[in-house]
């Protein structure tokens, strides 16, 4: 027989961290402080992930080898700048299950997306819809509705959005299939998020690529929210693409450079329009300095500028972290640190709140959404003051996400603590 999964003591947390194989990674990262210069319980990186103590080495070497070289830095710089995005190729095939030829680490994400639309959203006058998720991230609707636009096409009829059903906060696979075969014939496109960002749902990804694919659509996914939260298989689920942010799960700092998957079966799909610049040429040549732009195979075909080398090596310092600690073992923690949060809660039993996130640990990564009504972001901002910190979406979500990588069970006992004084 087996005991009860988790107790309400504060001891079981400080036993729970004991027992934690990942419990030293936190050693590596800069924990926020209050002003009283305890650790904050920092239950925030699902928006900004924190600095890994290692950036600064990363980053003072590439200042170093500027300083010392300047230009000669392209070629000689301890790791030479000209290939340095590669140094992050093969971490992040493996971080979203793709081959590296499919991976490329460039722009941000709204960029990448807008690339991705300029050679994957090819509408016609039979098929020119794009389904989104109703309430997707707002740079993801102007970028669809202006694509639509751009194509002539108008986002009233040329948008479409899945809504889930009357009084519930998440979509039924069920009804996500049955839209794709009811109006797949009209979608040029489905674009949508693996782990949408206000309520935390993960989508089943390989599912819906597989109804989109019988339809003849072309996927998309926009993975800000799933890149480094959850286990990614690209490859074999098959979208056409799909583009990520790396300041959330991925830690590479405020703004840093987002990432972008084109599968393997358009490495060589030349005939696609693409937005270019020098950077996507045929490296063998790209410095002949010709007028006519050929592209590279595979996702790299898709970068337009010479990468910021900085942002990127803040990104190393993250990236080789996750190499050393493995997404499976980080997964693990995840899933049972984010059931302890929400058992934690759920000993509240407050009328004054509820979990929208789905329960099933399979249909969710690391964040839950709370939901307030009437609460306001009063709550969320003295929260913060007091050293706990979440993030609020308007008009009555507040979404905390346990990192497994740095967050421990005491950060979630203490939070909850905090959390239920602040209702109460
Ligand atoms: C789901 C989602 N999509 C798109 C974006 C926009 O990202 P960027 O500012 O890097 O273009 C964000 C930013 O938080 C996001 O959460």
């Amino acid at each position: 027989m087996t005991g009860p999964r988790f107790q309400t003591g504060a001891h079981f947390a400080a036993t729970m961290d004991a027992r934690d194989p990942l419990a030293h990674f936190r050693g590596r990262f800069f924990i926020p402080k209050t002003k009283t210069g305890d650790e904050c319980i920092y239950l925030c990186g699902h928006s900004l992930g924190l600095q890994p103590k290692a950036a600064g080495s990363y980053l003072e070497q590439e200042l170093r080898d500027w300083a010392e070289l300047g230009v000669e830095g392209h070629f000689h710089a301890r790791n030479p700048w000209m290939p340095y995005h590669r140094l992050l190729t093969q971490q992040t095939a493996a971080l979203v299950g793709a081959q590296p030829s499919e991976v490329v680490v460039m722009n941000s994400l709204t960029v990448n997306l807008h690339l991705m639309m300029a050679s994957f959203y090819r509408p016609t006058t039979e098929r020119h819809k794009i389904l989104v998720e109703r309430g997707a991230f707002p740079s993801d609707q102007y970028a669809v509705k202006s694509q639509i636009g751009f194509h002539g096409f108008d986002p009233a009829s040329s948008l479409l959005e899945l809504t889930p059903r009357e009084g519930e906060s998440c979509m039924r696979d069920q009804d996500i299939e049955s839209l794709i075969e009811r109006e797949g014939d009209s979608l040029a496109l489905i674009l949508l998020g693996g782990v949408n960002y206000v309520t935390g749902q993960m989508f089943d990804m390989a599912g819906i690529t597989k109804a989109g694919q019988r339809k003849g659509c072309v996927v998309g996914f926009d993975l800000a929210h799933a890149a480094g939260n959850i286990p990614l298989r690209l490859h074999d689920w098959g979208p056409d693409f799909a583009v990520w942010c790396s300041y959330k799960y991925l830690n590479g700092g405020p703004g840093c450079v987002g990432g972008c998957f084109v599968h393997e079966r358009h490495a060589r799909a030349w005939e696609l329009p693409r937005f270019a610049g020098w950077w996507g040429h045929d490296e063998s040549t790209r410095f002949q300095m010709g007028p006519d732009f050929q592209p590279m195979p595979g996702a790299e075909g898709w970068q337009l500028s010479n990468p910021p080398i900085l942002a990127l090596a803040a990104l190393r310092a993250s990236m080789d972290i996750f190499s050393e600690a493995r997404l499976e073992p980080l997964r693990a923690k995840s899933v049972s640190l984010t059931a302890y949060l929400q058992f934690l809660l759920d000993q509240q039993s407050s009328p004054k709140f509820s979990i929208i996130t789905p329960r099933d640990e399979e249909r969710r990564g690391a964040q839950l959404s709370i939901r307030l009504p009437g609460a306001g972001r009063n709550l969320c901002d003295r929260l913060t003051v007091a050293g706990a910190t979440g993030d609020w979406r308007e008009p009555d979500i507040f979404r905390v996400a346990p990192v497994p990588v740095y967050n421990t069970y005491q950060d979630v006992y203490r939070f909850v603590q905090h959390f239920s004084a602040a209702l109460s």
